[in-house]
């Protein structure tokens, strides 16, 4: 959840680690610290609680400057928000600084070691104890730095991304990796380290990728990469293809605003990958395990987390409706605890934009042990997830950086239906003519987004009207009832209104008590003709019945809502199976209009964290 970036080489590293920091902020923003390794010896630390621009300020106010240095943005799990608790934590001696993002399992009982050894711990957090490890190995004499970090390393349980300096070694930072993302920045004289690729676009054009149980040592000559054992590994140099305008707002005024904006170019782009001129799929790098799984498998397992669960949800009505093939999803943080039983022959599809959310990644690793092939569905090139799953999808929707998904979750969508399409035709339950008919359908999706995105204002002033409420419902059937949960955590994750998303046959089993004239309740009423468009309009009259406040998403021309509904959101047309694709576009303006009329600071909701790398 943390943000991490580190340097060494001829520049000065605070404007860089800034640089980095900023670019990483969605990974957490309660606090944030540099250490820098000064000219004159010595090893300047600066922490700030609250927002990057607090440290700025610190450090306009008290200039640091040198060739090495670290720093952390956080999202606190041990300890609150405090500059003590902030990083980077230091050993006893004040010679090692360490930056880190993860969690140290046992570090209650490792800090009992050190403190009965003299150890004073200044900090509630479990990352104090890496300095002090390391500190006490160096203490006993006889071994290099980068020893004591492996020795260290490997008495830690649990996960970690960590950067580390020395006081005494200028030339030279350390950066270890086991179950959070690290990757080095391969410069010439000089190296980075960051948790992300965003953070250091601009500076290098080559990355490394750290496996797990692997430390790097970063001097301004080269990078040398090591497992934990201290056998050499042989690091395989990526090129890095993003531009740099990816990570930047690009005149929005949010990052938000921008990826709403940027839906139809990413659908595009995924549809001009996947989709080949005659109209059939082609899945590239998945296709050769879905070949072998599409007739083998009794049962698709879909696993993932809040916003990319829902995208889940939607994938298994259209597998199950494509490809005629029996689908579940669950909630990687249930599924890991509930002793699932699983088909032998199941094959499981994980979803992720980041690849890195702990309880996805920890729910696909007891899929593999009960023996499922797994396919993902991600958008971060390099991550755990694509790592450890057998075939993936890339969404290929570019840094998302607003920690409330937008464009990654649509270009989820479109990676189930391709998916599903494709599954459907290679399990026979699709003939060639529908599958064009499909794709030629999904080619139009992005005009339509673009339709929609033209109708800005009018849901502006629509959202203008409701802001001041306390709670809001969404109700949607089939298809839309995934998009009404959707809708609803958009509006709660960035405007802070309650809002829960309902499926609407359920609403008269309980959250129909809510209803009053004070509830804005959202309604997702497209196609015009389909066979739950009849029950919708019940439920909507059940509301009106009630005074709710209803604001319809209706199709372009659909007129016959607009006695029952006080207020209307027009969307294009288009089949049942991919309106979740264009009205969904309408509920994130609809939250991003209500969360700024309520004031709330958009890109960084409270509490939030663009990836939950702990359970
Ligand atoms: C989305 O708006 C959320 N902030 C959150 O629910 C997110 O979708 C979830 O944490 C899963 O993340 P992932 O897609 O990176 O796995």
């Amino acid at each position: 959840m943390c943000g991490i970036v580190g340097y060494v080489g001829p520049k000065n590293a605070v404007p860089l680690l800034i640089e980095g920091l900023k670019r990483l902020e969605y990974r957490g923003y309660d606090s944030a610290g540099v250490a820098v390794r000064q000219a004159d010896g010595a090893l300047a630390i600066l922490k700030r609680v609250g927002r990057l621009s607090n440290l700025e300020e610190a450090l306009d106010a008290t200039p640091v400057a040198g060739g090495l240095g670290i720093g952390h943005t956080r999202w606190a799990t041990h300890g609150e928000p405090s500059e003590i608790n902030s990083h980077p934590h230091l050993d006893g001696s004040g010679r090692i600084a360490v930056v880190h993002n993860g969690i140290i399992e046992n570090y209650l009982a490792l800090r009992a070691e050190l403190e009965a050894k003299g150890h004073v711990f200044r900090s509630q957090t479990d990352t104090e104890v890496i300095p002090h490890l390391i500190e006490e190995i160096l203490k006993g004499g006889g071994k290099s730095r980068l020893e004591a970090i492996r020795e260290a390393l490997r008495s830690a349980r649990g996960a970690y991304a960590l950067g580390i300096v020395f006081r005494d070694e200028p030339d030279a930072l350390y950066a270890a990796r086991c179950g959070s993302p690290l990757i080095v920045g391969v410069g010439d004289g000089e190296q980075f380290i960051a948790s992300d690729v965003p953070a250091i676009l601009n500076r290098v054009n080559k990355v490394i990728y750290l496996n797990d149980g692997e430390v790097a040592e970063l001097r301004p000559a080269g990078v040398a990469v090591s497992k934990l054992d201290g056998t050499p590994a042989a690091p395989e140099i990526k090129a890095v293809t993003l531009k740099a305008e990816a990570a930047e707002r690009a005149g929005f005024e949010t990052f938000m605003l921008k990826e709403i904006h940027e839906q139809p170019r990413v659908l595009r782009t995924l549809l001009d990958a996947h989709v080949r001129k005659d109209g059939s799929v082609d899945l590239g790098e998945a296709s050769a395990l879905l070949e072998a799984q599409a007739q083998n498998a009794q049962r698709v397992l879909i696993l993932s987390c809040g916003t990319a669960h829902y995208a889940g949800m939607y994938g298994r009505l259209l597998i199950e409706r494509w490809a005629d093939i029996p689908c579940e999803t669950d909630l990687g943080s249930e599924f890991r605890y509930r002793q699932p039983r699983l088909p032998e022959r199941t094959l499981a599809i994980a979803v992720s934009q980041s690849g890195e959310t702990a309880d996805t990644l920890a729910s696909v690793r007891l899929a593999r042990e009960m023996g499922c092939k797994v396919v993902s569905i991600c958008n971060v090139p390099g991550s755990t997830l694509l790592r450890e799953s057998d075939a993936a999808l890339l969404t290929q929707a570019g840094p998302e950086i607003g920690v409330a998904s937008t464009k990654a979750f649509t270009a989820q969508l479109m990676a189930f239906a391709l998916l599903a399409i494709r599954l459907g035709r290679l399990r026979g339950a699709l003939d060639e003519k529908r599958e064009r008919e499909l794709t030629a359908e999904l080619a139009r999706i992005p005009d339509y987004i673009h339709r929609v995105l033209d109708r800005q204002d009018d849901i502006r002033a629509i959202s203008q009207k409701y802001y001041e409420c306390f709670n809001a419902l969404y109700l949607g059937r089939r298809f839309n009832y995934p998009i009404a949960l959707e809708g609803a955590l958009k509006n709660k994750e960035i405007s802070y209104q309650h809002a829960e998303g309902y499926a609407a046959g359920e609403m008269k089993h309980g959250p129909i008590a809510l209803i009053n004239e004070l509830l804005p309740v959202v309604c997702l009423c497209t196609p015009t003709a389909d066979e739950v468009r009849d029950k919708m309009v019940s439920n909507l009259k059940e509301v009106e019945a009630r005074k709710g406040r209803i604001v319809a998403v209706v199709a372009e021309g659909d007129e016959s809502l607009r006695g029952l509904a006080q207020d209307v959101i027009p969307v294009p047309e288009t089949i049942e199976e991919l309106s979740p694709l264009v009205n969904v576009v309408a509920l994130q303006l609809f939250a991003y209009h209500n969360a700024k009329a309520r004031g709330a600071d958009i890109d960084k909701p409270r509490n939030l964290a663009k990836s939950v790398t702990v359970e």
